[in-house]
């Protein structure tokens, strides 16, 4: 936490219903980089704040489900948007610890503590976020004098002039807390949208004479989420960012582009990521190959090599192990494994020294319950095995190919399970007749 942290509280807006979204989800649960952009907005919020607020009507509870699942201390304040729609409404009866409040929406997944701290600097009544763009379309106009806000007026409120305006409000204030309080009661919702907007607090302190200073933001980084296009868009913002800091942490990227990594996946050591890669969930990556078009979902895989075409499924933990194309694993450990080709590994463990051919399935599931399959050291499954859960194969084992495995196996057997061979002369020639 920075050294002004115990001097400002934080209001995160997260009541609206984010009808652009079309979406039974709530607008600020929606996904950036594996991560809701309402969370994100949170631990932003964190590296300044010690007192949280979230503001919170439609879809509130399971909104304050997730929150809690996450986080200590956030306090909520349930909005009355019937009576008070609007940002403005949101913050009726919010009360702040500290002198200075900063305002944020919940559909701002890009913003930085970095950024956040440069509104909070300088001794301004108000501070406010503003964004130069040339195409202001959806966003609040910014009208400007003398380097001093005027006023905030809303997209639907506007004139021509207004409309033509390009600085637009980014939706992000610091505001002297006592000031405040003293604005949001006095909120009306005389406008297109008979709503109460924050952004009026505004004018009211232009009024009486406060300073409003604008402070230039980045679109990159304040971007207001209303729509999938946008969810999108920002998506790329935030994959970009992640995976600069990552290659600038040594970790090598084939087509960076075309690579997806969540933001809470963690790289260590010497890893290479090829093209197409998906590295998804808190999945841990220790000096290890990832080859194209491959998934790896919270898993753990060190001093390995994944793909092309792997697949690791959630709590799989891979160590000095191989897997090859068209192999799935699922909560499952293997260390120092070869598995090259086309296999289901699910709820198993193998140890060291042990090779799973191509075509073998742990056969986990019996269609109610999930069953281990337990493998030790320098065991060979031959191709087309099928390994009926629960099973334990001790070391030094050779199975069969094209066996179906019921049994535990002891130690150094080997075990094969498959009808003899017949052959019947010139059977063919009788089937078909001469040719
Ligand atoms: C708001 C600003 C606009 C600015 C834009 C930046 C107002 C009146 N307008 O417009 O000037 O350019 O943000 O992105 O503030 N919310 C509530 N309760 C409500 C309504 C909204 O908590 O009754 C929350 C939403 O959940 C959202 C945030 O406030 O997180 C912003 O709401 P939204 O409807 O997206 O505001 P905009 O119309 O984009
Ligand atoms: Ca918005």
């Amino acid at each position: 936490m920075s050294n002004n942290s115990k001097s400002i509280s934080v209001v995160i807006l997260a009541a609206g219903q984010g009808t652009r979204m079309k979406s039974t989800t709530p607008k600020v649960l929606h996904e950036i980089s594996g991560k809701s952009m309402l969370f994100h907005a949170i631990d932003a919020a964190q590296e300044i704040s010690d007192d949280i607020t979230v503001v919170l009507y439609h879809q509130a509870e399971r909104i304050q489900k997730e929150i809690d699942a996450r986080y200590e201390g956030i306090v909520y304040h349930l909005q009355d948007a019937e009576k008070f729609p609007g940002t403005g409404g949101a913050m009726k009866g919010v009360t702040s610890k500290n002198s200075q409040t900063l305002i944020l929406n919940g559909d701002m997944p890009l913003i930085t503590k970095d950024s956040l701290s440069a509104l909070t600097s300088g001794n301004a009544d108000i501070n406010m976020s503003v964004i130069k763009l040339e195409d202001p379309s959806g966003y609040g106009r910014v009208i400007i004098e003398n380097e001093q806000v005027k006023e905030i007026v809303e997209q639907k409120d506007c004139n021509e002039a207004q409309l033509l305006t390009k600085t637009v409000n980014a939706g992000i204030y610091s505001v002297n807390s006592e000031l405040l309080a003293s604005y949001i009661p006095q909120l009306s919702n005389d406008n297109a949208q008979s709503e109460y907007y924050l952004t009026d607090i505004v004018k009211m302190a232009v009024d009486e004479g406060k300073t409003v200073t604008p402070i230039y933001v980045e679109e990159e980084e304040f971007k207001g989420v209303n729509s999938k296009l946008d969810l999108a868009q920002a998506e790329e913002i935030m994959q970009r960012r992640i995976k600069t800091e990552w290659m600038k942490a040594g970790v090598s990227m084939r087509l960076p582009e075309t690579i997806y990594i969540d933001s809470s996946a963690t790289f260590e050591g010497e890893c290479i990521l090829e093209n197409g890669v998906s590295i998804q969930g808190a999945s841990r990556i220790i000096a290890s190959h990832i080859k194209t078009h491959s998934i790896v979902e919270d898993s753990y895989i060190e001093n390995s090599d994944v793909g092309p075409m792997g697949r690791i499924r959630p709590n799989s933990k891979l160590i000095n192990t191989h897997i090859g194309n068209f192999v799935e694993v699922k909560k499952s450990t293997l260390t120092g494994v070869k598995a090259g080709h086309l296999a289901y590994i699910g709820d198993a463990s193998i140890d060291e020294g042990s090779n799973i051919g191509a075509g073998v399935i742990t056969c986990n599931y019996d269609g109610k319950n999930k069953y281990q399959t337990i493998i030790g050291k320098n065991v060979f499954v031959g191709s087309d095995t099928q390994l009926i859960a629960p099973l334990t194969i001790a070391d030094d084992v050779i199975v069969a190919a094209g066996s179906t495995i019921t049994k535990d196996v002891e130690q150094g057997a080997l075990v094969l399970s498959r009808t003899p061979q017949k052959s019947i002369k010139n059977f063919f020639y009788k089937f078909f007749g001469k040719v």
